[in-house]
Protein backbone atom coordinates (compact mmCIF):
# COMPACT_ATOMS: atom_id res chain seq x y z
CA UNK A 1 0.00 0.00 0.00
CA UNK A 2 1.51 3.37 -0.97
CA UNK A 3 1.56 5.99 1.52
CA UNK A 4 0.16 8.71 -0.77
CA UNK A 5 -3.35 7.30 -0.62
CA UNK A 6 -5.68 10.34 0.17
CA UNK A 7 -9.15 10.48 -1.47
CA UNK A 8 -10.03 10.52 -5.03
CA UNK A 9 -12.35 13.37 -4.74
CA UNK A 10 -13.05 16.64 -6.74
CA UNK A 11 -10.79 18.83 -4.98
CA UNK A 12 -12.55 22.27 -3.27
CA UNK A 13 -10.36 24.44 -1.08
CA UNK A 14 -6.38 23.33 -0.66
CA UNK A 15 -5.58 22.26 2.67
CA UNK A 16 -2.31 23.42 2.29
CA UNK A 17 -0.73 25.83 -0.49
CA UNK A 18 2.71 26.66 -0.90
CA UNK A 19 3.89 29.63 -3.39
CA UNK A 20 7.18 30.76 -4.87
CA UNK A 21 6.99 34.30 -5.01
CA UNK A 22 9.40 35.18 -7.44
CA UNK A 23 10.01 37.88 -10.08
CA UNK A 24 10.67 40.80 -7.98
CA UNK A 25 13.70 41.97 -9.62
CA UNK A 26 12.04 41.83 -12.94
CA UNK A 27 9.33 44.23 -11.18
CA UNK A 28 11.65 46.42 -9.82
CA UNK A 29 14.13 46.56 -13.23
CA UNK A 30 10.75 47.32 -15.33
CA UNK A 31 10.58 50.67 -13.28
CA UNK A 32 14.46 51.34 -13.20
CA UNK A 33 14.39 50.89 -9.62
CA UNK A 34 16.81 48.64 -8.21
CA UNK A 35 16.28 45.11 -7.12
CA UNK A 36 16.02 45.74 -3.68
CA UNK A 37 12.64 47.97 -4.17
CA UNK A 38 11.41 44.60 -5.72
CA UNK A 39 11.99 43.04 -2.52
CA UNK A 40 10.22 45.89 -0.60
CA UNK A 41 7.26 45.43 -2.45
CA UNK A 42 7.21 41.75 -2.34
CA UNK A 43 7.03 41.79 1.21
CA UNK A 44 4.32 44.14 0.97
CA UNK A 45 2.63 41.51 -0.64
CA UNK A 46 3.21 38.75 1.31
CA UNK A 47 1.13 40.55 3.49
CA UNK A 48 -1.75 40.94 1.63
CA UNK A 49 -1.98 37.44 0.59
CA UNK A 50 -1.90 35.88 4.05
CA UNK A 51 -4.52 37.45 4.93
CA UNK A 52 -6.32 36.58 1.55
CA UNK A 53 -5.63 33.11 1.80
CA UNK A 54 -6.94 33.14 5.50
CA UNK A 55 -10.01 34.47 4.11
CA UNK A 56 -10.60 32.05 1.37
CA UNK A 57 -10.30 29.11 4.57
CA UNK A 58 -6.93 27.93 3.64
CA UNK A 59 -5.51 26.23 6.61
CA UNK A 60 -1.46 25.97 5.88
CA UNK A 61 0.30 28.04 3.77
CA UNK A 62 4.05 28.14 3.38
CA UNK A 63 6.34 30.80 1.01
CA UNK A 64 9.38 30.66 -0.55
CA UNK A 65 12.07 33.82 0.93
CA UNK A 66 15.06 32.68 0.79
CA UNK A 67 16.69 29.43 -0.90
CA UNK A 68 19.71 27.85 -0.13
CA UNK A 69 21.12 28.51 -3.54
CA UNK A 70 19.91 32.33 -3.53
CA UNK A 71 23.11 32.61 -0.89
CA UNK A 72 25.19 33.26 -5.07
CA UNK A 73 23.35 36.58 -5.25
CA UNK A 74 25.57 39.16 -4.50
CA UNK A 75 26.52 40.51 -1.24
CA UNK A 76 24.56 43.66 -1.48
CA UNK A 77 21.15 41.64 -2.02
CA UNK A 78 21.56 38.88 0.05
CA UNK A 79 22.26 41.45 3.03
CA UNK A 80 19.14 43.84 2.27
CA UNK A 81 17.01 40.62 1.80
CA UNK A 82 18.04 39.25 5.67
CA UNK A 83 17.66 43.27 6.61
CA UNK A 84 14.39 43.35 5.32
CA UNK A 85 13.42 39.47 6.96
CA UNK A 86 14.98 40.61 10.33
CA UNK A 87 13.46 44.50 10.41
CA UNK A 88 9.89 43.53 9.10
CA UNK A 89 9.35 39.68 10.42
CA UNK A 90 6.72 40.73 12.88
CA UNK A 91 4.92 42.92 10.73
CA UNK A 92 5.42 40.67 8.02
CA UNK A 93 2.84 37.84 9.39
CA UNK A 94 0.69 39.57 12.13
CA UNK A 95 0.63 36.87 14.15
CA UNK A 96 -0.25 38.62 17.26
CA UNK A 97 -3.58 40.22 16.20
CA UNK A 98 -4.74 37.53 13.31
CA UNK A 99 -4.68 34.21 14.99
CA UNK A 100 -2.07 32.58 13.15
CA UNK A 101 0.22 29.91 13.80
CA UNK A 102 4.12 31.20 12.56
CA UNK A 103 6.81 28.58 11.73
CA UNK A 104 9.95 28.46 9.92
CA UNK A 105 12.06 26.14 7.88
CA UNK A 106 15.49 25.54 6.52
CA UNK A 107 18.67 26.03 8.45
CA UNK A 108 19.40 28.23 10.86
CA UNK A 109 22.90 28.12 11.21
CA UNK A 110 23.92 30.97 8.56
CA UNK A 111 20.99 33.69 9.61
CA UNK A 112 22.14 36.37 11.86
CA UNK A 113 21.46 35.90 15.53
CA UNK A 114 19.00 38.62 15.40
CA UNK A 115 16.69 37.23 12.53
CA UNK A 116 16.81 33.36 14.76
CA UNK A 117 15.72 35.42 17.50
CA UNK A 118 13.01 37.18 16.11
CA UNK A 119 11.95 33.73 14.47
CA UNK A 120 12.56 31.63 18.04
CA UNK A 121 10.26 34.57 19.27
CA UNK A 122 7.30 34.44 16.63
CA UNK A 123 7.15 30.59 16.58
CA UNK A 124 6.77 30.42 20.41
CA UNK A 125 4.41 33.74 20.61
CA UNK A 126 2.15 31.95 18.26
CA UNK A 127 2.34 28.51 19.29
CA UNK A 128 -1.53 28.73 20.92
CA UNK A 129 -2.74 30.07 17.60
CA UNK A 130 -5.67 28.68 16.28
CA UNK A 131 -6.03 30.12 12.70
CA UNK A 132 -3.92 29.67 9.35
CA UNK A 133 0.12 28.22 9.94
CA UNK A 134 2.42 30.11 7.81
CA UNK A 135 5.41 29.07 7.54
CA UNK A 136 8.24 30.96 5.95
CA UNK A 137 11.20 28.74 4.20
CA UNK A 138 14.72 30.81 5.32
CA UNK A 139 17.69 29.43 4.28
CA UNK A 140 15.68 26.07 2.76
CA UNK A 141 16.39 23.87 0.21
CA UNK A 142 14.15 20.77 -0.63
CA UNK A 143 17.09 18.38 -0.92
CA UNK A 144 18.74 19.91 2.02
CA UNK A 145 15.65 19.14 4.52
CA UNK A 146 15.67 15.65 3.06
CA UNK A 147 19.39 15.53 3.78
CA UNK A 148 18.94 16.48 7.68
CA UNK A 149 15.95 14.35 8.03
CA UNK A 150 18.07 11.38 6.71
CA UNK A 151 20.88 12.12 9.33
CA UNK A 152 18.03 12.65 12.20
CA UNK A 153 16.69 9.47 10.94
CA UNK A 154 19.89 7.27 10.79
CA UNK A 155 20.72 8.58 14.19
CA UNK A 156 18.02 7.40 15.69
CA UNK A 157 18.21 3.72 14.05
CA UNK A 158 22.30 4.08 15.40
CA UNK A 159 20.44 5.05 18.65
CA UNK A 160 18.88 1.44 18.86
CA UNK A 161 14.82 3.63 18.86
CA UNK A 162 14.07 2.40 15.69
CA UNK A 163 15.42 -0.41 13.36
CA UNK A 164 16.46 0.90 9.51
CA UNK A 165 13.20 -1.19 8.56
CA UNK A 166 11.24 1.34 10.55
CA UNK A 167 11.95 4.20 8.24
CA UNK A 168 9.34 4.36 6.24
CA UNK A 169 7.77 7.06 3.96
CA UNK A 170 5.19 7.80 6.94
CA UNK A 171 8.12 7.67 9.41
CA UNK A 172 10.28 9.90 7.31
CA UNK A 173 7.66 12.31 6.37
CA UNK A 174 6.59 12.68 10.43
CA UNK A 175 10.40 13.67 11.01
CA UNK A 176 10.79 15.76 8.18
CA UNK A 177 7.89 18.57 8.95
CA UNK A 178 7.61 19.07 12.46
CA UNK A 179 4.32 20.31 13.88
CA UNK A 180 2.47 17.56 11.38
CA UNK A 181 1.79 20.16 8.80
CA UNK A 182 0.18 18.43 5.58
CA UNK A 183 1.97 17.78 2.03
CA UNK A 184 1.27 20.54 -0.36
CA UNK A 185 -2.07 20.15 -2.36
CA UNK A 186 -1.62 23.51 -4.78
CA UNK A 187 1.87 24.79 -5.26
CA UNK A 188 1.86 28.64 -7.09
CA UNK A 189 4.93 29.96 -8.76
CA UNK A 190 4.63 33.74 -9.84
CA UNK A 191 7.21 35.08 -12.55
CA UNK A 192 6.61 32.82 -15.29
CA UNK A 193 9.45 29.96 -14.45
CA UNK A 194 8.20 27.04 -14.91
CA UNK A 195 10.18 25.10 -12.21
CA UNK A 196 10.32 24.19 -8.29
CA UNK A 197 13.96 25.65 -7.54
CA UNK A 198 14.59 23.07 -4.99
CA UNK A 199 11.22 23.91 -3.47
CA UNK A 200 9.59 21.30 -0.87
CA UNK A 201 10.68 18.53 -2.72
CA UNK A 202 9.05 15.77 -0.43
CA UNK A 203 6.09 17.68 0.01
CA UNK A 204 5.08 18.51 -3.19
CA UNK A 205 5.27 14.91 -4.29
CA UNK A 206 1.38 14.98 -5.50
CA UNK A 207 0.62 18.38 -5.54
CA UNK A 208 -1.49 20.51 -7.93
CA UNK A 209 0.96 22.87 -9.79
CA UNK A 210 -0.21 26.66 -10.68
CA UNK A 211 2.14 28.69 -13.20
CA UNK A 212 1.41 32.37 -13.76
CA UNK A 213 3.52 34.94 -15.41
CA UNK A 214 2.04 37.59 -12.81
CA UNK A 215 5.33 38.96 -11.16
CA UNK A 216 4.64 38.62 -7.27
CA UNK A 217 4.51 42.25 -6.53
CA UNK A 218 1.77 42.48 -8.74
CA UNK A 219 -0.22 39.41 -7.30
CA UNK A 220 -3.81 40.15 -6.07
CA UNK A 221 -6.61 38.53 -4.34
CA UNK A 222 -8.17 38.09 -8.14
CA UNK A 223 -5.00 36.10 -9.23
CA UNK A 224 -5.39 34.07 -6.23
CA UNK A 225 -8.90 33.23 -6.52
CA UNK A 226 -7.89 32.47 -9.73
CA UNK A 227 -5.57 29.70 -8.63
CA UNK A 228 -7.94 28.31 -6.41
CA UNK A 229 -11.18 28.24 -9.24
CA UNK A 230 -8.16 26.17 -11.44
CA UNK A 231 -7.27 23.56 -8.40
CA UNK A 232 -10.68 23.02 -7.93
CA UNK A 233 -11.65 22.07 -11.37
CA UNK A 234 -8.61 19.87 -11.29
CA UNK A 235 -9.52 15.76 -10.42
CA UNK A 236 -6.91 14.54 -8.02
CA UNK A 237 -6.50 11.08 -9.00
CA UNK A 238 -3.78 10.02 -6.49
CA UNK A 239 -2.45 7.46 -9.55
CA UNK A 240 -6.65 5.81 -9.01
CA UNK A 241 -8.16 5.38 -12.24
CA UNK A 242 -11.45 6.62 -11.59
C1 LIG B 1 12.04 36.38 -5.81
O1 LIG B 1 12.29 37.37 -6.75
C2 LIG B 1 12.56 36.74 -4.45
C3 LIG B 1 13.72 35.96 -4.03
C4 LIG B 1 14.29 35.01 -4.70
C5 LIG B 1 14.28 36.31 -2.75
P1 LIG B 1 13.63 37.41 -7.58
O2 LIG B 1 14.61 38.25 -6.83
O3 LIG B 1 14.12 36.05 -7.90
O4 LIG B 1 13.16 38.19 -8.86
P2 LIG B 1 13.55 37.86 -10.37
O5 LIG B 1 13.22 36.43 -10.62
O6 LIG B 1 15.00 38.15 -10.50
O7 LIG B 1 12.69 38.80 -11.15
C1 LIG C 1 13.19 30.80 -5.99
O1 LIG C 1 13.35 31.85 -6.87
C2 LIG C 1 13.55 31.21 -4.59
C3 LIG C 1 12.62 32.12 -3.93
C4 LIG C 1 11.52 32.61 -4.43
C5 LIG C 1 12.98 32.50 -2.59
P1 LIG C 1 14.70 32.07 -7.68
O2 LIG C 1 14.51 33.29 -8.49
O3 LIG C 1 15.85 32.08 -6.72
O4 LIG C 1 14.78 30.74 -8.53
P2 LIG C 1 15.49 30.48 -9.94
O5 LIG C 1 16.88 31.06 -9.84
O6 LIG C 1 14.68 31.14 -11.00
O7 LIG C 1 15.48 29.00 -10.07
MG1 LIG D 1 13.71 34.81 -9.48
Amino acid sequence: MPFIKKEAAPASVPEHVAIIMDGNGRWAKKRGLPRTAGHREGAKTLRRIIRDLDSFGVKYATFYCFSTENWSRSEEEVSSLMKLLEDNLDDLVNYKDENIRLRFIGGRERLSENLVKKMENGEKNSVGHTGMTVTLAINYGGRDEIVRTAQKTARLALDGKIAPEDITEELFGRELRADGVPDVDLMIRTGGELRLSNFLIWENSYAELYFTDTLWCDFSKKDLEAALAEFSRRSRRFGDAK
